[in-house]
């Protein structure tokens, strides 16, 4: 990349939706954004009740548009629905019913389209299925697979005879899910005999035997096991049945079970500050509706596009955006078995090119990991057919977005860096991509009926450009409910960091982020990522977004160490370039580039070269274990989720 990229905090730069995007769009200029959000803000329940009944199907209209017992929400007050009606039955008697539903492409190159009348009948047989099985309405299912079909089938047959679902991420191991199936008290689980996982096969199926052995998780009383990898698996009498021996008698017939708007549509377990993970409650209706419409605004969807998000359905991307408010909508939704990697450097351009999408959305993890592995790799296929692209997960450095602008989206796809979490059901930042004027590194603003701030801990709006907390001021109808079986969690994780202000319970995202002088927000990460250095406000983010943007450097990851005179000092882990070599005198000029792309403030007290940085399996930094290694104390937290685990022996021997 020729530019030199300035920090975070002195980007400027700002890209107009280009004028014949606009022109088609649904929102089709900044007035017009603004005149929704005016629109919601000064009466939100009317605002949510009009989407509701224009949008959505519904077996009985509700009584009443929200009942708020802070920190309690409930939304479309006895109106019953169903989510899988939504996303399939009410397409079939339009031309949708022969259009594609999903598209997916297997890892090692298979291929498969179901339409939603094909769907449709899958759905309807998985849900006799899984009733045969046992399961009844209220019954909580555990869902643990690879990305093929029959993972959206599952939550959609679950969903369609009201059987709270709880999908558990195939890249977890088996304790994580005993865990998870234990806290939700799942009575059946549906897996898989194995998945294809970047060159290997991950044995889901012996991994519930694991999980499932000695009787640890005592409420599973069967597990449905879907034929994917054709390995030998254990199949215990009693308990498993294989799917393709059931399907072929179960009846395609299978009415939607008419929900309460409030009943329990999913559980997502997701990690919070304490070891144990939280199991985020989200219900039916409000779901529905704010999936459905983030989806139509914030992709400008039109019938004819080709979405495709490269999340795992395990995630609550997944959830919200391959599976409910794509189908939701009645748009076709491509699904990726495989995962960018060294050995299949231009898988994801590849199925952009087979299947012409027009829609795009991954993470900033993996626009890095392909800038890394070189721009001869899209530049060699035709991405012509993209005309949106969509970043989630993490603050996404300027580096990458314009290179993601560039490269990917030649110069001509706005880009829509989407911010909000599994507690918030769906996207809370967000460009309207015809409407608001982008700025890399900027989730720009609130999608209609969000009222964000960004306040101090009093819950007092800071000034422009000062760093605190990110809130949201009013309820909305996909957040999170509870804590599954622990209010108290909820009210104590979400409710609690900062007081009521002005009559208005604020929602405390976790999230540090700042409001520019034009309103722009910057979400700076989480709060735990901030660093106080010498009383000044410092992200974790603008540092390594200022070390990457050095040639040598080709990721980086920062966090704070205690000082005693400045109270906090920045500690640096730099990963290189392929042809720079780690020296004294690049420590000196990495800390040098730090302070000139920040101000001294910035520049850390100490830089450590690493060929590896410990993550998720979803991608993200565990900046725990950096920060316990950076201070030089023993590891603390669970290890389970890291993607691998010798990276952290490796930093350990230094
Ligand atoms: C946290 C939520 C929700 C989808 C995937 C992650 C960070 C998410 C952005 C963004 C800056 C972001 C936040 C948030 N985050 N999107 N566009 N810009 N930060 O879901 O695992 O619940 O994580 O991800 O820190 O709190 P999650």
């Amino acid at each position: 990349m020729s530019d030199t990229i300035e920090s975070v905090l002195q980007e400027k730069r700002l890209f107009n939706p280009p004028a014949e995007f606009s022109e088609h769009a649904r929102i089709k200029s900044m007035e017009e954004y603004q005149q929704l959000y005016d629109k919601a803000a000064q009466d939100p329940q009317a605002f949510w009740a009009e989407l509701a009944t224009n949008e959505l199907h519904w077996f009985q209209k509700w009584d009443k548009v929200l009942d708020w017992q802070p920190p309690f929400a409930k939304w479309f007050i006895n109106g019953k629905i169903n989510i899988s009606y939504n996303c399939l039955d009410r397409h079939l008697t339009t031309w949708r019913k022969n259009k594609a539903a999903l598209i997916w492409e297997g890892e090692p190159g298979d291929s498969r389209t179901l339409t939603y009348a094909q769907l449709h009948r899958e759905v309807c047989q998985m849900a006799n299925v899984i009733k045969d099985l046992g399961v009844k309405k209220g019954d909580r299912v555990g869902i643990y697979m690879p990305m093929i079909p029959e993972a959206a089938i599952a939550m959609l047959a679950c969903a369609r005879i009201g059987a709270p679902h709880s999908v558990v991420f195939g890249g977890f191991s088996s304790e994580a899910l005993k865990a998870r199936l234990q806290d939700a008290e799942a009575k059946l689980v549906i897996t898989a005999d194995g998945g294809f996982r970047k060159d290997k096969i991950v044995p889901l199926k012996n991994a519930v035997d694991e999980a499932l052995a000695d009787n640890s998780v005592p409420s599973v009383a069967n597990v449905l096991v879907v034929q994917r990898t054709k390995q030998d698996i254990n199949m215990q009498a009693d308990r498993d049945h294989w799917w393709h021996e059931l399907q072929p008698d179960a009846s395609a017939d299978c009415a939607a079970e008419p929900m309460d708007s409030e009943d329990l549509l999913f559980i997502l377990y997701t990690s919070g500050t304490t070891g144990k993970p939280k199991g985020v409650v989200h219900t039916t209706g409000g779901y529905n509706l704010y999936t459905h419409i983030t989806t139509k605004w914030t992709f400008d969807l039109k019938e004819t596009d080709v979405y495709w998000c490269t999340a795992d359905v395990g995630w609550i991307t997944g959830h919200s955006y391959i599976v409910y408010g794509p189908l939701s909508n009645g748009a076709t939704s491509v699904m990726y078995e495989g995962a960018p990697r060294a050995s299949n450097p231009g898988c994801f351009w590849d199925v952009v090119e087979k299947y012409d999408v027009t829609i795009f959305y991954t993470a900033p993890t993996a626009i890095r990991a392909f800038i890394k592995m070189g721009d001869e790799h899209p530049n060699n296929r035709d991405l012509s057919s993209l005309r949106i692209l969509g970043t989630v997960g993490e603050p996404i450095n300027p580096k990458a977005w314009i290179w993601y602008r560039q490269v990917i989206g030649g110069d001509r796809c706005p880009i829509v860096d989407t911010w909000w979490q599994t507690e918030t059901g769906g996207f809370m930042l967000t460009p309207l991509p015809g409407a608001i004027p982008t700025k890399p590194g900027s989730a720009t603003f609130p999608f209609p009926g969000i009222i964000a701030d960004v306040v101090d801990l009093e819950g007092n709006s800071v000034g422009e450009n000062q760093g605190g907390y990110l809130v949201v001021k009013h309820p909305w109808p996909s957040m999170m409910r509870t804590v599954y079986k622990d209010d108290d969690r909820f009210r104590r994780t979400y409710w609690e960091h900062i007081p009521p202000k002005d009559g208005n319970y604020l929602y405390f995202a976790g999230d540090g982020a700042r409001k520019d002088e034009d309103g722009y927000f910057w979400v700076m990460g989480r709060v735990d990522d901030v660093m106080n250095v010498s009383g000044h406000r410092l992200g974790t983010m603008e540092v390594e977004s200022a070390l990457v943007s050095h040639p040598a450097v080709a990721e980086a990851a920062v966090v704070s160490r205690p000082d005693e005179v400045k109270g906090e000092e920045v500690y640096a882990f730099v990963i290189l370039e392929g042809t720079h070599t780690a020296s004294d005198e690049l420590k000196a000029e990495l800390k040098q580039h730090v302070g000139k792309e920040i101000g001294a403030i910035a520049r850390p007290g100490e830089i450590r070269f690493t060929d590896a940085l410990p993550k998720t399996r979803s991608g993200k930094i565990i900046r725990r274990f950096l920060r316990n290694l950076a201070s030089g104390e023993e590891l603390v937290g669970d290890i389970s989720t890291m993607e691998d685990l010798s990276v952290l022996d490796k930093l350990r021997q230094g």
